[in-house]
């Protein structure tokens, strides 16, 4: 067993010395809060940025490109086709989750990025998979028309142009892929965003 502590960001910061959250009481809370939103305004945007860039080097299983040169290959695209920051972000980290959980990535991106999007981008992300289905000729046990049970929302035809233009296409090693520099500060400003409150789930 260690009893070694993990640093803190800074080093002029202090630690709450209790060992429970029983324990805590208001000025524990408060030494915590009062660290809390530093940190995260340095924090999130980097974590999120360093999941994605730990897969860089990631090997595939058939496509010509892994999946962060898909996410950034949608992402500078988008950029190119002078789409707005929150959706070149939004397609940067859409495939975030491809390998860590596959069959719920759309809304593992969902709920990443919720709190600081719009209700459409968040609708998009969480649909984005199945709006792909269309576009999947001969692949077995797919309904290619699945989407169609959301034809009529206000978000459905950007998420069916998002897929069209940004997703089903970046998967070949010819296309642009800028250097992932060039997005982060577009991350930093979209998680530097006053987060939405979501409701509590049922
Ligand atoms: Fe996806
Ligand atoms: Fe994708």
């Amino acid at each position: 067993m260690t009893a070694s502590r993990s640093p803190l960001l800074d080093p002029t910061w202090r630690y709450v010395e209790k060992a429970t959250l029983d324990d805590f009481r208001a000025a524990d809370w408060a030494l915590l809060n009062a660290q809390r939103a530093p940190y995260y305004s340095d924090q999130q945007a980097r974590q999120a940025l360093r999941l994605l860039a730990a897969s860089s080097e990631d090997p595939g299983f058939g496509y010509q490109v892994n999946n962060f040169r898909h996410c950034v290959q949608a992402a500078t695209l988008a950029m190119q086709d002078g789409r707005d920051e929150e959706y070149v972000v939004m397609a940067l980290l859409h495939d975030i989750g491809f390998v860590a959980c596959p069959s719920t990535h759309g809304e593992f991106a969902a709920q990443l990025l919720a709190p600081y999007i719009s209700d459409a981008n968040t609708w998009l992300l969480e649909r984005h998979m199945y709006f792909q289905a269309i576009h999947c000729r001969e692949l077995p046990g797919t309904d290619r028309y699945v989407r169609d049970r959301w034809r009529g929302h206000p978000a459905f035809e950007a998420t069916a142009e998002f897929v069209a233009k940004y997703d089903q296409n970046t998967i070949s090693p010819s296309l642009p892929e800028a250097p992932l520099a060039v997005f982060e500060p577009m991350v930093h400003r979209v998680f530097a965003r006053t987060p939405r409150q979501r409701p509590l789930p049922p």
